[in-house]
C-alpha cells in the first residue's frame, strides 16, 4: 500500500471557530458557532474549514426549518431533489425518516448525491431531528485521497474516461425503476407522483477537478453504471476495483449524530454511506442540498 499524502492542515489559521479533525482522512467538528448568527467573517472561516476538511459538523444547533434554510442559502441556490417528495410546507427540505417499523433506510450505499444529474448538488446539509440512542452513523470517504493514491498509470488511463451515472436504473442494487421500487415499498422516502420527467442519466469525467480547490478527485459512486463508450461487462471489473479503493478504511471518517447535530459535506470530493444498524428505532433528519456546477 502506498503512503498517504501528508496532511496540509493548519488549524492555527482559524481565529473565530474551533476546528477539531475527526480522522486522518477527512472530517472535522466545528465549535464556537451558532449557525443562526454567523457574520461574514465567521462564515468565511466555516467555508474555508469545509473546503479543507470536506465534511464538517456542528453540535447543538437547535434550528427551525426556516433557520436551516437561511443557513443553506448562504452557500448558494437550493437544489431540489428530482425524485424524493419534500416535507410538507417546505418544498426545499426533505424529511429523511426511518420509523421503528421500517427495515430499509435512505442512502445505504457509497454514493455522491445526485451525480446522475447534469449539475449535481455541491453541498448536502443534514440536521438531526430524532436519533436512536446508538447506531445510524454516516460514513464519508475522501475522493481526493482516492485519486492521489492511484498509480500514475491508472491516473493516466482514467483521465480519458467518463462515467455514466444512472439515477433511475433497473440494473441498480434494488432492481426496477424508482417508480417500481416505490410501488413495492423498497424506497424509504416518499416519492413525487407522478414520476417526474427529469434527466436521470448523466456523463461526467471520472477524474473531476474541484471548482473551488482546484484539486482532482475520483468522481465515482453507486450511481456509476459503466464507462462512457464501454459495455457494462467491460466496465465492471475496473468499477468494482475503484469502488473498493474509494472505501478503504484509511480514506474514511464516521460521524456519530446527536439531536441538533448539523453535518454538511462536499459531494464534489467525498462519498457517503448511511448505516442501517438501528432496526426497531426511529431516526429523522432534515436534508437540504445546494446547487452545484457541471463537473469538469
Ligand atoms: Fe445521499
Amino acid at each position: 500500500m502506498s503512503a498517504l499524502p501528508d496532511s496540509t492542515r493548519d488549524e492555527t489559521t482559524y481565529q473565530r471557530i474551533q476546528v477539531v479533525p475527526l480522522a486522518g482522512s477527512l472530517g472535522a467538528e466545528i465549535g464556537g458557532v451558532d449557525l443562526r448568527h454567523l457574520d461574514d467573517a465567521d462564515f468565511a472561516e466555516v467555508h474555508r474549514a469545509w473546503l479543507q476538511h470536506q465534511v464538517i459538523y456542528f453540535r447543538g444547533q437547535t434550528m427551525t426549518p426556516d433557520e436551516h434554510l437561511d443557513f443553506a442559502r448562504r452557500w448558494g441556490d437550493i437544489h431540489i431533489h428530482p425524485f424524493n417528495a419534500p416535507m410538507e410546507g417546505y418544498p426545499e427540505i426533505l424529511q429523511i425518516l426511518k420509523t421503528e417499523a421500517a427495515t430499509r433506510n435512505n442512502g445505504n450505499r457509497w454514493h455522491s448525491d445526485q451525480m446522475y444529474t447534469a449539475a449535481p448538488a455541491k453541498a448536502t446539509i443534514l440536521l438531526a431531528r430524532e436519533m436512536p440512542p446508538y447506531g445510524g452513523d454516516t460514513m464519508f470517504s475522501n475522493l481526493y485521497l482516492a485519486y492521489e493514491t492511484l498509480s500514475d498509470g491508472m491516473k493516466e488511463m482514467l483521465s480519458g474516461l467518463k462515467g455514466v451515472h444512472n439515477g433511475n436504473s433497473s440494473k441498480n442494487f434494488l432492481g426496477g425503476s424508482r417508480a417500481a421500487q416505490a410501488k413495492m415499498g423498497l424506497i424509504p422516502t416518499p416519492q413525487k407522483h407522478p414520476d417526474p420527467d427529469v434527466q436521470t442519466v448523466s456523463v461526467h469525467p471520472i477524474i473531476r477537478t474541484h471548482p473551488e480547490t482546484g484539486r482532482k478527485a475520483l468522481y465515482i459512486g453507486s450511481h456509476t453504471e459503466r464507462f462512457d463508450g464501454m459495455t457494462d461487462d467491460e466496465s465492471k471489473p475496473l468499477l468494482d476495483y475503484l469502488m473498493a479503493h474509494t472505501s478503504r478504511p484509511e480514506f474514511i471518517c464516521r460521524v456519530r449524530w446527536e439531536v441538533g447535530t448539523l453535518t454538511m459535506w462536499d459531494n464534489r470530493c467525498c462519498q457517503h454511506y448511511a448505516l442501517n444498524d438501528y432496526q426497531g428505532q426511529r431516526r429523522c433528519v432534515h436534508k437540504i442540498t445546494v446547487k452545484g456546477d457541471t463537473p469538469f
